[in-house]
């Protein structure tokens, strides 16, 4: 309501002003070189036009105006990209010139004024935090290292859903989820798992949803200069009251690993951060890392890592659920490749392609985080057009998926497409780029392919999932949700029905 009423004001305003931008840019003698463009509103440019969910809305203008095109979110100049052959322009021929980040008035005050990594310009800061990463926290070593500890979240997991399914309850599969990813995530930073209670509204599984959320708005403050101060549509107050929740619960994780290390001394690092916090002790470092920095980074490694596998891992069960053909024939291979004696591990992957290729299937059809954003630092000339320095580019990864130009039949479910194909998911073929590609790829690639796969994995081995709180629905709706990584409109409900119990670890 409060966002309906914010752009009703602007949109009134807007109709009483000339038509600016067009005059602006027919004058200016470049015109002709730069991409085209829809028709822009005074002020509010083409804000009107990405309601309400901005992917989806770009794909509909990109079909009009072409794979590259020039708009405008109140006068930011922006560009959006849905072919491959540009999408590799952006993100490898130029990728020099687009290895930065927009940031908004949200980012800004979450990330502590933008400390943290994911927004980092390309520079010397973020280097030292990506080496860190690569080095310290996913990279193939440490990843095989936290193997137990993964096996062991994912008994946890089925403990519980094995619970409700002796008692005939339905659960909300995402809820369930981010029980899941987020205690990974937790143990591997802070060897902590996320709170049990539900009661607790502090808890990072309750933030992280709330984070993304917000994050995907397009609030009026960022775009256009009178509204930079009025808060119109409330998220200015929604945004200190999250900041605020996360960094009490963050203060008490840090101060208990101090604590702890006053205790045992800094020599026995249990987790990243006890190296973080090792490293900003660190007066040799050339760069200082300081407690806001490692705030913001943890906030970063939850919001990027946490909500899109599980929603990822939500997306490829629903789909299963609405193709029972494909089911039966992944749990056919399930069965024969693992048994009927044991649980399915990280080590039976390899040897499962059907359920690697049902993975790859989810995220080409439901990216969950369907546009990857860059800002460029210089004009360049990609595609025969001139893009200014500072243009906010978004590479439509949601449209690439379901180009048919890429792909046959593109809004079919249809693992098979994946069988003998080397089309992979890091970056290499641009007309499925899940998780971007070049320097700024998602470092947590191989961490979130071995978590999707195993998850589905094992809930399609040990349980049968009924659709809906009574499990009497035959299929479930795909329609999509508003927030930065793909959620569903509707949650989906389903009763587990135990399969294979006895494979189940009893906890
Ligand atoms: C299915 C799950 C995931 C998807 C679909 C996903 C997707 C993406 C995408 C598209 C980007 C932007 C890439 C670009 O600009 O080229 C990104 C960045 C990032 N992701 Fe992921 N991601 C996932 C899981 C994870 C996990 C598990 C982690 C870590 C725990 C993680 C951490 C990050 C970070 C830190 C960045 C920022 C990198 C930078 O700016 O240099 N992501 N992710």
């Amino acid at each position: 309501m409060v966002d309906i009423y914010g752009y009703f004001i602007i949109f009134v305003l807007s109709l009483t002003t000339i038509l600016f931008i067009r005059s602006f840019s027919s004058s200016s003698g470049i015109k002709s070189r730069l991409p085209p463009s829809p028709f822009a509103l005074p002020i509010i440019g083409h804000l009107h036009l990405l309601a309400p969910i901005p992917h989806q809305a770009l794909h509909k203008l990109s079909i009009k105006y072409g794979p590259i095109f020039r708009f405008f979110l109140g006068s930011v100049p922006c560009l959006a990209v849905s072919s491959p052959e540009l999408a590799k322009e952006f993100l490898r021929t130029y990728e020099a010139s687009y290895l930065d980040r927009p940031r908004n008035a949200t980012t800004v005050y979450l990330t502590y004024g933008s400390k943290d990594f994911m927004f980092a310009p390309f520079g010397p800061y973020w280097k030292l935090m990506k080496k860190l990463v690569m080095s310290d926290l996913l990279n193939g070593k440490t990843l095989e290292l936290l193997l137990p500890l993964r096996q062991d979240e994912t008994n946890w997991f089925l403990h519980s859903l094995s619970q409700k399914a002796k008692l005939g309850k339905a659960v909300d599969v995402k809820g369930e989820l981010m029980k899941l990813t987020n205690n990974v995530i937790s143990r591997m930073l802070m060897s902590e798992r996320c709170s049990e209670d539900e009661n607790e509204t502090d808890d990072m599984r309750k933030l992280v949803p709330e984070i993304s959320e917000i994050t995907g708005k397009f609030n009026l403050a960022d775009y256009i200069w009178f509204c930079k101060n009025l808060d119109l549509q409330g998220y200015k107050k929604r945004v200190k009251e999250i900041h605020r929740r996360f960094d009490q619960l963050i203060e008490r994780i840090i101060s208990e690993h101090e604590d702890e290390r006053m205790k045992k001394g800094k020599d026995e690092v249990r987790d990243l951060l006890d190296i973080l916090l090792n490293i900003s002790e660190d007066e040799t470092m050339e760069m200082k890392l300081t407690k806001e920095n490692i705030k913001a980074f943890i906030l970063n490694l939850f919001v990027a890592g946490t909500d899109t596998s599980a929603l990822t891992i939500e997306w490829a069960l629903a789909e299963l659920i609405n193709h029972p053909r494909i089911m039966k024939k992944a749990i056919e291979e399930i069965d024969r490749v693992v048994g009927k004696n044991r649980l399915l591990e990280e080590s039976d992957i390899p040897n499962l392609p059907y359920l690697q290729a049902i993975v790859k299937e989810a995220l080409r059809l439901h990216p969950t985080a369907p546009m990857i954003l860059r800002t460029s630092t210089e004009d360049c000339t990609v595609g025969g057009y001139l893009i200014p320095a500072q243009t906010l580019v978004f590479v439509n990864v949601w449209a690439l998926g379901r180009d048919p130009q890429n792909w046959d039949d593109p809004l079919e479910f249809n693992p098979e497409r994946f069988e003998g194909s080397q089309v992979d998911v890091r970056g290499q073929h641009f007309h499925m780029l899940p998780f971007g590609s070049g320097r700024r790829m998602c470092p947590g690639t191989s961490l979130a392919m071995q978590v999707a796969q195993v998850t589905l994995g094992v809930m399609i081995q040990c349980f049968e999932w009924k659709a809906d709180k009574n499990g009497d629905m035959a299929q479930v709706d795909m329609e999509e949700g508003q927030g930065i990584t793909l959620p569903r409109a509707n949650p989906l409900i389903c009763v587990p029905v135990a399969r294979l119990d006895s494979v189940i670890p009893s906890m």
